[in-house]
């Protein structure tokens, strides 16, 4: 049976940590799901990782359904979230509903990732969840905001942290299922864990959050740049390279095939 957005929110009240990594294709996704992640997102950044793009800026949804399609293929058991790229549900409510409408219509998807906590951000959240679309939010450092905030870490004025407290609250009440807090500090994020009923997801927000994620090209050592608060489990960067001088060696010296 795929692991449902009620099974999360389970999860959470268990005390049973949340395992959640980025997938761009069948290759990756396949062996996440064999793995054991229990939330694959297709998550924009796959414009840096996948694309080579400066930003995440550059996709659209179009390409965001290629791939989303392409994980899906290689998953059995992980709950899939889309995100949906940037432009194509900030201008107006119909253009979310339309653009998380065919990312559920065209792939087996399940559900949604929109960014922000403006209170026509949450409107909009709440206009999916009223419509049966499951949505994660996504407050702190939102990467599609990369040209107004950086990649610095947010919350951490005294009014900062409030507004994505508030934001956080907001989005739970406008029906989201979770929600990903991005690089912001510690115990913010374990304040907002503590007061909000559905699970929290972080990445670079300490160790209290309901559950974790990283972009899988970090964890694997595939990144040309890794953020701060991403570990390298694995430099297979550096392995592939080997690989593939050894197969050129061995080409060059008549030794394969
Ligand atoms: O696009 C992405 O990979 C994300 C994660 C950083 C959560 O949104």
């Amino acid at each position: 049976m795929p692991i449902t957005p009620s099974q999360l929110s389970r999860w959470k009240q268990q005390h049973r940590p949340i395992v959640s990594l980025t997938a761009w294709d069948y290759a990756i996704a396949r062996l996440l799901d064999q793995a054991g992640v229990d939330l694959i997102l297709v998550g924009d950044s796959l414009a840096m990782v996948a694309l080579g793009h400066r930003n995440t800026l550059p996709v659209d949804l179009d390409v965001m359904i290629h791939h989303a399609a392409a994980v899906c293929r290689g998953v059995e058991q992980a709950l899939v979230v889309c995100d949906l790229p940037f432009l194509s549900y900030q201008i107006s409510i119909p253009e979310a509903i339309a653009a998380a409408g065919r990312v559920l219509k065209e792939t087996p998807v399940q559900a949604v990732k929109l960014e922000g906590g403006s209170p026509a951000m949450v409107e909009t959240i709440h206009r999916l969840t009223t419509l049966g679309i499951p949505v994660l939010g996504h407050v702190g450092l939102t990467p599609q905001s990369v040209h107004q905030l950086g990649y610095r870490q947010q919350g951490q004025t005294a009014d900062e942290a409030e507004r994505i407290l508030q934001e956080a609250i907001a989005i739970a009440e406008a029906g989201a299922f979770g929600i990903v807090l991005e690089h912001i500090p510690a115990p913010l994020a374990r304040k907002i864990t503590e007061k909000l009923p559905i699970p929290t997801i972080g990445i670079g927000a300490g160790p209290d959050c309901d559950g974790q994620v990283l972009v899988t090209a970090d964890l694997l050592g595939l990144s040309a740049k890794t953020p701060p608060f991403a570990q390298v489990y694995l430099n297979m960067g550096e392995q592939i390279i080997a690989a593939v001088q050894s197969f050129g060696e061995d080409v060059r010296q008549g030794h394969f095939p």
